[in-house]
């Protein structure tokens, strides 16, 4: 899978390249590449934004920037090079991201994440350069680049061989098998730590039961989040 980040700030990917499972994910082939905005903008003196028509406080960056830097990435016209790829703009407005469309994501050939800085993008990249517009929260970031690095790491920890040995992605919080619901509990020595023990059916060496309990402590665990 490829993952090109666009950003004001790419060396903020630099750190996280470096990270032992994205460099995993990375020795695999797969890629994760920050794109600078103001490499490409055809505004002068590196600018990319713009002050928000109608007013108000803050800068917005504009669309013709993030055109450019999609199209001198694609050799082909931004808007139309959309329906070959998923193109995600983050933003607090955005759909949450979740478990679902990590996995989504993590089938797709190609990746673009578009991170927004000051106000945030001019609607018209929202609506016409991008696929998808995601949140991580509800909160405001003070960009996007954060939020990207979250998507990248769900998404590249889903693809097969991302994760060392004896690490798996299949039963584990969200999953499918898991019905959505988080992980059950887990317990490692000591078996007693300031008089607080372990549950006996972890001990009791019967798969079957073990099996059982987890997948209720998840069902419940599921219950009270809801
Ligand atoms: N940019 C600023 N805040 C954000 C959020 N919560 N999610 C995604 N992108 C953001």
């Amino acid at each position: 899978m490829k993952i090109d980040v666009f950003t004001l700030f790419p060396e903020w990917l630099d750190w996280f390249r470096g990270q032992r499972h994205v460099v995993n994910a990375l020795s695999l082939g797969h890629e994760v590449e920050g794109l600078d905005l103001r490499a490409t903008t055809p505004l002068k003196a590196g600018r990319v934004d713009d002050t928000p028509y109608g007013g108000g406080a803050g800068m917005v960056i504009r669309v013709d920037v993030v055109d450019a830097a999609l199209s001198a990435r694609w050799g082909a016209d931004a808007v139309e090079g959309r329906g070959a790829r998923r193109v995600v703009a983050l933003a607090p407005g955005g759909r949450q991201f979740d478990d679902a469309l990590a996995s989504d994501l993590a089938a797709e050939q190609e990746l673009v994440l578009l991170c927004g800085r000051y106000e945030g993008f001019d609607e018209r990249v929202h609506e016409q350069l991008a696929t998808d517009v995601v949140s991580i929260g509800p909160y405001v970031l003070a960009g996007g680049e954060l939020a990207a690095m979250v998507v990248c790491d769900a998404v590249l920890r889903k693809l097969p061989g991302s994760l060392g040995h004896g690490e798996s992605a299949v039963e584990e919080s969200f999953s499918p098998a898991l019905e959505g619901a988080p992980e059950y509990p887990h317990y490692t020595r000591p078996a007693q730590w300031r008089g607080a023990g372990v549950p006996g059916v972890l001990t009791s060496g019967d798969h079957g039961r073990v099996r059982e309990w987890r997948a209720e402590k998840s069902r419940l665990r599921g219950q009270r989040r809801s």
